[in-house]
This record gives structure tokens, sequence and C-alpha cells, in this order.
């Protein structure tokens, strides 16, 4: 559930008509609301309300704007970070690094001593030789790091394969079948904590069959290391529930049925349970705002051209993925059409044949699930700026992040005398 609706036709976000912003702001724009983000902590907070104090780590690489997290942050959740940049944005949006966790295959030493520095609550490991550069800087602190193996259960996920991360082919996590010679390995490296487990097995997951396979997995591991006798005090069950893109698919299962899963399947564990959800958390509370630049006849469908384009949202381009694509003020028909950006590449098409609302030059379009993995995967591809975001509450909204002037682009690269001359 979203707040993006139509009032006497018109799309607000929460209060707010989405042409006030576009008027102010300029398009593309990313639009945030408040309300959804805070409904969907708050329906995930719920799924999970039989579990003894469970660590819910949002995803930063989902969305890091400082405004999201920040309201994130108000919400009680911590942050799951996979670089040192995502871990000091969230630090600076008031998430305490006592509900900070730190994933990725390729942290590199100094990355590990930020952490380190910070006191992170902790670390997942991917491999072997991660664990002997982290007790190497945790020594040469003086420091003990808190640590998790990121398992690889060897389990298909069932979504795109750019987006699958648990099959043994995949390049996260350690060989479920290995698992106890790198824990023993571990245990004996000085300066690491081994405190738990971790497993994420990929992301828009939209059938719980594989996570309950995953978890299952992690349950019986949790009671080999523990009969080998290591204490084993978490277990990171990882992000990837998937959420609603397209209305005529089934909806994915809701957070309430995921909780009802977890709940049975860790039963007995006695563990900290720890969650790094994102795109359910932030997914629906977005939108792309885009306008129409013009409709070009197409051999058999029309070319809706609008000014935001794959640097802006990557995902279409990336994996196929569906976005709805609403007018602002529908006119009440619809037609096939196909959307594309000015990009010059075919690749920067975002949707074919789609049965749409007919549009023309100078309406107003928005991409509807554009909360994670927008903002955040936009680069400056063509020389065109990064897309400005906006934040919403009630009848309230605010610049989150401005739209660069083109002459950032052009001052950022400096040019030698020798190539001038
Ligand atoms: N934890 C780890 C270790 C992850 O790698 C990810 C996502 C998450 C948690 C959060 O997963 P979520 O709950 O959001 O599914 N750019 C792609 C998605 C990449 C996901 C990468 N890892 C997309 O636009 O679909």
């Amino acid at each position: 559930m979203d707040h993006f609706d139509y009032v006497n036709g018109v799309m607000h976000v929460e209060q707010v008509p989405m042409a006030e912003i576009a008027q102010a702001v300029g398009t593309p724009v990313y639009i945030y609301s408040t309300a959804t983000l805070t409904r969907h902590v708050n329906v995930f907070r719920d799924a999970l309300a039989q579990l003894d104090d469970p660590l819910i780590a949002f995803a930063v690489k989902a969305n890091p704007n400082g405004a999201v997290l920040a309201t994130l942050a108000k919400l009680g959740l911590g942050a799951d970070v996979v670089s040192g940049g995502e871990l000091l944005r969230a630090i600076a949006a008031g998430i305490p690094a006592s509900r900070i966790v730190f994933s990725g295959v390729g942290k590199t030493a100094e990355e590990m001593r930020l952490a380190l520095e910070h006191g992170i609550f902790q670390f997942n490991l991917e491999s072997e030789p991660e664990a002997d550069m982290l007790s190497e800087v945790a020594m040469s602190m003086g420091k003990t790091a808190p640590v998790a193996y990121r398992i690889n259960p060897d389990v298909d996920a069932g979504t795109h394969a750019k987006i699958s991360t648990g099959k043994s082919e995949n390049k996260f996590g350690i060989p479920y079948d290995r698992a106890l010679e790198s824990y023993a390995v571990a245990r004996d490296l000085p300066g690491l904590d081994v405190q738990g487990v971790a497993v994420h097995i990929g992301s828009q997951l939209t059938d719980l069959t594989p996570l309950e396979a995953a978890f299952t997995k992690v349950g019986a591991l949790i009671e080999q290391l523990r009969a080998a006798g290591h204490s084993i005090r978490t277990a990171d069950l990882g992000g990837g529930l998937g959420v609603p893109y397209d209305p005529s698919l089934p909806i994915p299962p809701l957070p309430a049925v995921y909780g009802e899963m977890v709940t049975r399947i860790t039963k007995g564990w006695n563990v900290r349970l720890m969650f790094e959800p994102g795109r359910v958390i932030v997914g629906n509370a977005g939108a792309l705002l885009s306008r129409v630049v013009r409709v070009k006849q197409g051999a058999q469908a029309p070319f809706v051209i609008v000014d935001a384009a794959m640097n802006d949202l990557m995902r279409p381009s990336l994996y196929d993925a569906w976005h709805d694509i609403r007018a602002v003020v529908p006119v009440g028909r619809r037609e096939t059409a196909n959307v594309v950006g000015p990009v010059c590449e075919t690749g920067d098409t975002f949707a074919m044949h789609r049965d749409m609302d007919v549009v023309q030059a100078g309406d107003l379009v928005a991409f509807m699930t554009a909360g994670a993995y927008g903002a955040t995967m936009a680069g400056t591809y063509n020389s065109r700026p990064l897309t400005p975001e906006v934040l919403v509450s009630g009848d309230k909204w605010a610049v989150v992040r401005a739209r660069p002037p083109i002459e950032a682009l052009i001052e950022g690269d400096s040019i030698p005398d020798w190539v001038r001359d």
C-alpha cells in the first residue's frame, strides 16, 4: 500500500499534488512519501512481533538519501551497509553504530578500520581471506570485531539472475559444505568474536519457499556449530522480500506471511534475529515523476518520449524491470504505447507495447514503485545531471537532494594546461 492516490482526478503524494512539485523543482524528480515509509516499517515490525528484540537493519543500498535514512532512524531501524560511504551516511542520518551490520564481498582494510572505530554491531564475512584481513586490522587497533559468516546455502531464489545471490556459483558467502571448517579457522583468529550466521539469497523474491529452504539450512548449521563449541548468538536472515510492481501479477507474500514463516522456522534457535529489508521498506514509498517531451509515431505503437531516462531509473534497461506508468491527470482513455527516454540507446526504454493512459506532450507521468534502487543507481550518462529528490509528509514537502547544475559536471573535470595548449 502507498500514499500516491488520485484526488479529484489528480495524482497526489499524501496531500501534495504531484504537479506542484514538478512546477517548483522541475522534472524528472524522485518523490518519497513519509507516510508510506512509516507504514512499511510498522508492517514489517508487526510481522516480526513474535520475535524477541529483532534487529531490523535497512539495506541502505536501496535508498541512501539522508532524509529517508533519518526518517527510518527515527522509527528505530538499523542499517545494513556495504561500503564505508554507506556506513558514514547511515551514521550521519542518526542510525547508531550498535544497529549497523556491514555486508559485502570486498570490504577493504580501510573500510574495516572505519567500521571498527565506530563500533558496529556485526561484520558479515564472506570468505576466509576476509576473516584474515579483519583479524589483522582489529589486532592492529587493539579491538575485537564481532563477526558472522554469510553462508551460501546453494538455493535458487527464483528471481532475476542478476539479483540472485544464493547459488553456489554466485560470488556471495562461504560454501555451506565448508562452513564448519571456515568457522573453526575464524575462531582461532585473534581479534575476532564469532557471534553469528548470516544468509541472503536474492532480491525481489515472490515465493517464500527458497527463503524457507535457506533458513532451514541456517538452523541446521547453528546446531552443528554449537555442537562444535561455537557460541552462536545472532542469525541474520538478510532481505529479499518482493514488492508488487505489475498490478496484473499476483502480489508477493505479505510481510505478515513472511513473519509467520520466520517465526515458525526459527523457533528454538535461541539467537537474536537480524533482518536486512530494503525494497519492502522503500519500494512503494517512491515514484519518479517525469514530463512527456513529445509523442512520436512508431511503426507499431506511438513512442511516448519522456524527460526521464535510463540514467535516472536503470531498472528497466538493466533487468527488464516493470514499473507501472501512470498519467498524473488521466484523461480517461487508454492506448498501447512505448515509453522511452531521450538517451541515445535502444536500451533506454521503460516499456514496450504497454497498455497505459493516453498522454501527450507536456503531461506528467509517474513511474511507480521507484523508491528502491531508483535514485541510488542513477548516473549522469549523456551528461544528464543527477535526479533531484523530494520528501513529502502530509501537506509538507522539501527538496532532500537538489538537482545539481550542469556546471557541476563541467567544473568537475579539470583540463590540464598541456591539453589546452
Ligand atoms: N542484504 C544484502 C546482503 C543484499 O545484498 C541486499 C540487496 C539486501 C540485503 C536487500 O535486499 P532487498 O530487501 O532490497 O531485496 N538493484 C537491484 C536489487 C539489488 C539487490 C542487491 N542486494 C534491483 O533494482 O532490483
